[in-house]
């Protein structure tokens, strides 16, 4: 079995091994520009499109990340980009839940006990102790319910605030008031304290964190977007936070990455820029899932992970 590598920000050598090591029968190569040699599947991380051109006998491809928005954009502008007969599989996890988890964590507890508050204070040499936030009505929502949103909200249930989860279809987390379809919405948002984003991003999510929606928020509500940068409006953000219906925007993924130097997020006081690092791609445990859908596709069976091309996730 034939399978080409594109990744470029990595240490390929170190994927090599790995697939080596758990996928021995497969013949793994870098894919460089100009090969048009067969292959089986296709391992890749914003590939460009010449990888693709004429290749009707790959099977699948798979996607070195859990968002696969910027392959299906470019499909999408550019219909016959991907192989017609070869499927797209998304990272399910594979140790970014976990990651999720302690970032989503870190931010609720920072905010819930005010510390971005004592940071600022303690810029200023200002001793002063502030009252502390309700636990009972510092209420969580979070955007989302898949893979890495469910584990979020279930382990932000533990820290014994309310949490509420939005997805398209109904769902049933234990702990968490579940909100599903564009009708609740509103009645998701409502009040909320803290908004935590894991969306993925396709038409029907950009945007989505917009004027309207901050303003449904509780009075100095908390945003953290650790999904795509394109479900933020800038401008309204922006404006959320100058007039104080917004009180801090922890964001992980923007609209272009690296964020421009020039862009008001990096000076804003109420502002914490992460460089999209908010749950990383893991490599061995990535190979080892792709090794383990790669064998039950070769002996016939279903895998889970394969994108729904109408859905956009
Ligand atoms: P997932 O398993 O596909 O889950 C997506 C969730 O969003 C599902 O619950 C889905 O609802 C819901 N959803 C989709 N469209 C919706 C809509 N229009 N209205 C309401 N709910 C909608 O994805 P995941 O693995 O959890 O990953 C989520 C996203 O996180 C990725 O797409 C990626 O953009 C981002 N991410 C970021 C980083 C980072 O480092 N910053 C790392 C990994 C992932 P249903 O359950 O009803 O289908
Ligand atoms: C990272 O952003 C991912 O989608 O896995």
């Amino acid at each position: 079995m034939k399978i080409i590598f594109y990744e470029q920000h990595t240490d390929t050598d170190a994927w090599l091994r790995d697939f080596a090591r758990e996928l021995p029968e497969a013949d793994v190569r870098v894919w460089q520009p100009g090969d048009t040699a067969h292959a089986d599947y296709a391992v890749v991380w914003r590939a460009p499109r010449e990888l693709f051109a004429d290749r009707p006998d790959l099977k699948a491809v798979f996607n070195l990340g859990a968002g696969v928005d910027a392959i299906l954009d470019v499909e999408r502008k550019e219909p016959g980009t991907l192989p017609p007969n070869a499927m797209l599989v998304r990272l399910e996890d594979t140790g970014m839940a976990q990651q999720m988890v302690e970032y989503a964590t870190y931010a609720v507890l920072r905010f819930m006990r005010r510390f971005d508050e004592y940071d600022e204070q303690q810029r200023e040499g200002r001793w002063q102790k502030l009252p502390q936030h309700a636990r009972k009505t510092f209420t969580v929502g979070v955007l989302g319910l898949g893979v890495l949103g469910a584990e979020v909200a279930r382990s932000l249930v533990g820290l014994g605030v309310p949490v509420r989860g939005y997805s398209r279809t109904p769902k049933d987390i234990a702990g968490v008031a579940v909100y599903a379809g564009p009708e609740q919405f509103d009645a998701f948002l409502d009040g909320a304290k803290v908004l935590i984003n894991l969306l993925p991003h396709t038409p029907d999510t950009e945007g989505i964190l917009n004027a309207r929606a901050f303003g449904r928020l509780a009075r100095g509500a908390y945003l953290v977007n650790v999904a795509r940068g394109p479900h933020v409006v800038d401008a309204d953000l922006l404006a959320a936070l100058d007039s104080g219906q917004l009180s801090h925007a922890m964001l992980d993924v923007f609209h272009a990455e690296p964020l421009p130097a020039d862009h008001p997020f990096w000076r804003h006081s109420r502002v914490s820029v992460t460089p999209h690092i908010s749950a990383e791609t893991l490599r061995e445990e990535s190979v080892v899932q792709i090794a383990a859908k790669i064998r039950a596709l070769a002996r016939g069976e279903a895998i889970s992970g394969v994108v729904d091309f109408k859905r956009g996730y």
